[in-house]
């Protein structure tokens, strides 16, 4: 990694977990790679590392205290606000998360936050029941609805002696999700089109054929491409998703409503990206009224192929850079290598689908193919792999960009 990647003014928050002993390596590898940093601690992390620690590694007095004359009158916590390119917290503890979500200022990492426009990353760390119960789910929901950056959890050996979500990740892997999210703005003025979600094909007013599809991964997606600061347009099927921050999404139900609105947004895109799960069929004809049990013993749906979008993007005068996914549960491969070329895309993204696995879960894994070569990308939660995934979109594109003006 350049010694240079992460050369940011950075407030790093250090709260109340037996991770705090992380952050030491953190610091050291922050400042390797050019960051500025100044540590701001809870009192409840003072009882697992001494600040006297995190102040000679990171060579600045270490702030903790919110009502502090000379901390005051050194860096107060508004000029702090101030300074801070980025405040990442790590490890952030289920109680700072809680506090964050709920906008207190009652100490001066608290205060701090609430002053800063700057990004704000959290890493959080804590028990695995703690990290999966509801309150804490929706205190991260509200904190990523205000853009605030995830990173992690790990999964594994707890301190506690209990196995699960809820490690803090490496220091190493802290560094690499924040040098892509420092990236300088790669889609600026780029249009990205995403359609994410199952499509819901009705059979008669109250029932139709769907697919396991939550669109996770596509909502993923679409926030990783507003991360890279392009203008994006999610076309999202029918699910119970919050937009994320700064995404037009337009609701569609069927396969040819989607390939309605994704063709007229998708004219003036640079990118479209297809995570949709498309029901590849419909019924020929939807009843009026719903059908009565008593109509019949064995009920014949006669069904036709729906319209398939990607491929009809591909036709395009004006053809942006089109990404495809493929869902699989054998030959995964295979299967995706073949799609890339009938329905010719620039690049494709396999998934093993099945029981636990692509569809609905929290975490997925991807082996992405293109014309001259592929990459698997390992097991991570959506949305890790989604600027994983965005990072090589952004690549391969500019790569076919240039290709195409020598
Ligand atoms: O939504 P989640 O629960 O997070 O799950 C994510 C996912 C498993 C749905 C996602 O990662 C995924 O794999 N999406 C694509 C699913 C799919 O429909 O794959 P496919 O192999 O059937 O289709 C291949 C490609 O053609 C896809 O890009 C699809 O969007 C597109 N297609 C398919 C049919 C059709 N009529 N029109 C299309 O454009």
């Amino acid at each position: 990694m350049h010694e240079t990647v992460l050369r940011k003014k950075i407030v790093l928050g250090v709260t109340g977990s037996i991770a705090a002993y992380k952050s030491a390596e953190l610091i050291r590898r922050m400042k390797e790679l050019g960051a500025d940093v100044r540590v701001v601690m809870t009192k409840a992390a003072c009882q697992f590392i001494t600040p006297l620690t995190l102040q000679t590694l990171s060579g600045q007095p270490v702030a903790i205290e919110l009502l502090d004359a000379d901390q005051e009158s050194a860096m107060g916590h508004i000029k702090l606000a101030r300074w801070a390119d980025w405040i990442v917290i790590a490890p952030a503890s289920a109680n700072t998360i809680a506090r964050l979500a709920h906008g207190r200022a009652d100490d001066l990492l608290s205060s701090l936050c609430l002053a800063s426009e700057s990004p704000l990353a959290v890493a959080p760390a804590m028990n695995n029941k703690m990290w999966a119960n509801e309150a804490t789910q929706a205190n991260l929901d509200t904190l990523m609805r205000r853009g605030v950056y995830v990173l992690g959890p790990a999964s594994g050996d707890q301190a506690c002696g209990e196995q699960g979500e809820g490690r803090l990740l490496e220091p190493m892997a802290i560094i690499v999700q924040l040098a892509q999210l420092m990236m300088p703005l790669k889609l600026q003025g780029k249009k990205v089109v995403i359609s994410a979600g199952p499509t819901y094909e009705p059979i008669d007013p109250v029932r139709f054929i769907g697919n396991r599809s939550s669109g996770k991964m596509g909502f993923a997606v679409a926030k990783a491409a507003k991360e890279a600061g392009a203008n994006v347009v999610l076309i999202a099927g029918p699910v119970h998703l919050t937009t994320p921050q700064g995404v037009e999404r337009i609701n569609v139900e069927t396969a040819a409503q989607m390939h309605e609105q994704v063709m007229a947004s998708v004219a003036s895109a640079d990118i479209f990206i297809a995570s949709a799960a498309v029901a590849d069929f419909r019924p020929l004809s939807v009843a009026d009224n719903k059908i009565k049990k008593t109509q019949t013993d064995n009920l014949q749906l006669e069904l036709v192929p729906t319209i398939d979008i990607v491929s009809d993007v591909a036709k395009l005068e004006r053809v942006p850079f089109i990404v495809g996914f493929a869902a699989e549960t054998d030959h995964v491969a295979d299967y995706a290598k073949t799609k890339l070329h009938t329905k010719k895309l620039d690049m494709i993204a396999a998934n093993q689908v099945g029981e636990g696995l692509g569809f609905a879960v929290d975490n997925n894994a991807l082996d992405v193919f293109w014309s001259q070569g592929s990459q698997t990308l390992p097991l991570a939660n959506k949305t890790q792999l989604a600027r994983d995934l965005m990072t090589l979109i952004i690549e391969r594109f500019y790569a076919k960009n240039s290709t195409q003006s020598t």
